[in-house]
């Protein structure tokens, strides 16, 4: 089917350019779920960034007070509301970086698994729509259970033939950040001048943060490294209980996701040296969907950086990982070639 472009609108296409094809013109980015926990903290931040110009909010209600409330921001970014399946079209042309934050969150005692059911269902809609709109946009994916979610994704692109492995990332920035964090409070550095390599998947033990890989090095007795990794698999749930009923992260996962689509922007704009985790498609393993660091360009993916070295205890948990985030994977695979 053709759709044409809504009026005033370029098509994607045109539009889907790197911004220095497009002579320094800025990001158009849609959110879906734009009036949710994360949706809200996220697209503040998006408004506050220069290098947005269009911000599309897209959820299944609410969205227009939220973005009346973000466009008296005297910042440069125009922002629209789109409420509604009818207006997901509208929501989507001509939008380089789809961010997703549409599903539902946790309540305590449950997994990230335990969302299936219904996020599966919104995130591959959703990406039909992506498929159909802007098929060559970036999609950062945060909907969860990213294990899983991420494979529906690809395959419901990959049937509509738009499918980019380069251009598709479930979102894990979370897990780097709360790595980094802990891993200062841990060694007496600040957070911002600590990274550490977070690779695997997102829940639970696929979430192996490599703390023998972490820059500045710092050395850490067994126990220490064994409970550092254990709070970093479980800050989640951590967040999860403290809300008591009331939801997950969304404060530190709206930072989180921004900062994964700064990454994206600044990537699309030829920027040199962009290095973010993300879970994508990947042949580092044999897992076919894994987060590691990658190195990306105005292409997408361009490159995969080597997995770090991984010592006796990271070992372990990297076997014990395996199984689960196969079995996650398979299910997001066979749930999209029902
Ligand atoms: P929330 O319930 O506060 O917000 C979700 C929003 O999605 C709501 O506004 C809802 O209306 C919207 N929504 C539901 N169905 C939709 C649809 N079909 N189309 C568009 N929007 C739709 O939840 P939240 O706290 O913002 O969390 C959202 C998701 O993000 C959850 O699945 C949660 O588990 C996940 N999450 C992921 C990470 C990560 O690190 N990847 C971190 C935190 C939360
Ligand atoms: C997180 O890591 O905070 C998110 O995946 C939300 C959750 O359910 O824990």
């Amino acid at each position: 089917a053709h759709f044409p472009a809504p009026q005033g609108q370029a098509m994607p296409e045109l539009e889907a350019q790197p911004t220095a094809a497009r002579g320094g013109a800025g990001f158009n980015v849609a959110v879906l779920g734009a009036a949710g926990g994360i949706g809200q903290p996220l697209s503040l931040l998006l408004k506050l960034s220069p290098r947005v110009t269009q911000l599309r909010l897209y959820d299944v209600a609410n969205t227009a007070g939220v973005a009346a409330d973000l466009s008296h921001i005297n910042t440069a970014a125009r922002v629209s509301a789109h409420t509604g399946a009818d207006q997901l079209p509208d929501a989507l042309y001509g939008a380089h970086l789809v961010v997703i934050p549409a599903g539902v969150p946790r309540k305590p005692g449950m997994t990230r698994d335990d969302l299936f059911n219904i996020n599966a269902g919104i995130v591959r809609t959703l990406c039909e729509g992506v498929a159909r709109y802007c098929p060559t946009a970036w999609v950062a994916l945060i909907s969860n259970p990213v294990n899983s979610t991420v494979p529906i994704a690809a395959e419901v692109f990959r049937s509509a033939g738009t499918l980019s492995p380069g251009h598709l990332f479930g979102v894990t920035t979370l897990d780097v950040v709360r790595a980094n964090t802990f891993v200062a409070e841990a060694a007496g550095l600040h957070p911002g001048e600590v990274n550490v390599p977070v690779i695997g998947g997102h829940a639970g033990v696929t979430i192996l943060p490599v703390l023998s890989a972490v820059t500045p090095r710092i050395s850490l007795p067994e126990d220490k490294a064994r409970a550092l990794m254990e709070r970093i698999q479980d800050a989640g749930t951590e967040v999860v209980k403290a809300k008591a009923g009331a939801g997950s992260a969304t404060l530190s996962m709206a930072q989180a996701a921004a900062r994964f689509a700064e990454a994206c922007m600044r990537a699309m704009s030829g920027e040199p040296g962009v290095v973010e985790c993300a879970y994508v498609a990947s042949s580092l393993t044999d897992l076919p969907y894994f987060a590691s660091p990658l190195r990306l360009g105005p292409a997408g993916i361009e490159e995969f950086l080597p997995l770090p070295r991984l010592n006796a205890l990271e070992k372990d948990n990297f076997e014990r990982m395996k199984a689960e985030l196969q079995a996650s994977i398979h299910k997001g695979l066979d749930f999209a070639r029902k």
